[in-house]
């Protein structure tokens, strides 16, 4: 593998973080429900403040020479009543996206990371009942109008197939189903969702770059027998689990964390058969031939620029973290030299920070956050720049 690799002069660099886990005070949240009932390992609480902090966590990033910066908005706080917009929060938002150019950062914005407001749950259910769609073109409409000057690239949702999964299958995320049929209905509609957001926004902002993020898997069959499956569950899980993505994104937005062997072993998961050999501290393989492959094959099947939005590894001793980083570019500069157009790096995340069911343990953050202060004394949270 080459010592030093030279990227693009205009290649975007930066980092991601999205709104329920970082901001917190989150309360109007199904995830805030969620975490209440003791289904999550932490309470999100004041998460990491960034509601109030955003500036030191632009800072951070400034001072790690990115040049962008990705968050999400936060639906339940810019609509806390269906149909009722907050123009607080939407100055807010406002206020976070110039902060950030001042700083000279593009602002990549997803609209959906994962929470919906109360409300909508308590009403109509979730992403298994079409109202879901249309309050989600309202919400997108509006978000477009208030903030879409301030916007640089614009992501409509994240990784739709994991709350999908793990909503609707597993019953770890809210709504926390098991039924497949919710699920077939929950999938329709988020495409749906996403099919018209991207209208909607290509109408109101012809210049306004639109897509999605998806996690891009890398599958490999064991052996030669193994081929067809893993070509049918790659295909499933990386791309038609979104419908007809290709006409209804201007960008490949490109998550990638997970590499699976596919194969038998006589154990559970009984059809990945990870050597794993390094791990992260979440048991997740490290691969980094992986963002390689999956950013090729994307580059081949939509032809269109590339952005690898979120790409990390939970390492809360550092084991581990400057390899995988520079590991994992290295890789992507091979594909960038055979022609793919990859147009940015986001890593996840700038700071440690809620990671969903498993609370505060997993740091995914280049930022640590010192949780035992932040704990013991909420008011006096201090972040400390990692070397
Ligand atoms: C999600 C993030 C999450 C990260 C690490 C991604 O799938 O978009 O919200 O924190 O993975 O698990």
């Amino acid at each position: 593998m080459p010592k030093k690799v030279k990227f693009p002069s205009n290649f975007l660099w930066g980092v991601a973080y999205s709104s329920h886990q970082v901001e917190g005070g989150n309360s109007n949240n199904d995830w805030w429900e969620w975490e209440q009932k003791g289904k999550a390992n932490d309470k999100s609480g004041k998460a990491c403040d960034s509601w109030n902090r955003f500036r030191e966590d632009h800072q951070l990033a400034q001072g790690l020479g990115c040049g962008g910066f990705r968050l999400s908005l936060e639906w339940s706080r810019i609509e806390p009543k269906e149909g009722i917009f907050s123009f607080d929060a939407i100055d807010h938002y406002r206020k976070v996206l110039k902060d950030l150019k001042e700083r000279g950062m593009k602002r990549v914005v997803t609209l959906w990371h994962w929470p919906l407001p109360i409300w909508l749950v308590k009403k109509y259910g979730g992403w298994h009942k079409k109202e879901t769609v249309f309050l989600f073109e309202k919400y997108c409409q509006k978000a477009l109008e208030e903030l879409g000057d301030e916007i640089d690239l614009f992501i409509t949702m994240n990784e739709p197939i994991v709350p999908l999964n793990n909503g609707y299958l597993t019953a770890k995320f809210p709504p926390g189903k098991r039924n497949p049929l919710f699920y077939r209905w929950a999938r329709k509609n988020m495409i749906l969702a996403h099919q018209s957001c991207y209208q909607l926004a290509k109408k109101r902002k012809p210049n306004l770059p639109v897509g999605i993020t998806t996690l891009f898997n890398f599958f490999e069959p064991k052996s030669a027998s193994w081929e067809w499956l893993t070509k049918k569950i790659e295909n499933w899980y990386n791309h038609s689990v979104l419908g007809n993505i290709k006409d209804y994104q201007d960008f490949v937005g490109i998550d990638y964390y997970f590499h699976n062997k596919i194969g038998f072993k006589p154990s559970f998961p009984f059809f990945i058969c990870n050597e794993n050999k390094k791990v992260s501290d979440l048991g997740w393989e490290i691969f980094p031939r992986g963002i390689y492959e999956v950013t090729k094959d994307a580059w081949q099947r939509y032809q269109k620029p590339i952005y690898i939005f979120e790409n990390g590894l939970a390492d809360s001793e550092d084991k581990y973290r400057q390899e995988f980083i520079r590991d994992h570019l290295i890789w992507l500069n091979k594909a960038i030299k055979e022609g793919v157009e990859i147009k940015g790096y986001f890593h996840w995340s700038l700071i440690d920070n809620f990671e969903w069911a498993l609370g505060f343990g997993p740091r995914f953050g280049l930022c640590a956050m010192d949780i035992q202060l932040w704990s013991a004394n909420r008011d006096q949270a201090i972040f400390i720049i990692k070397k």
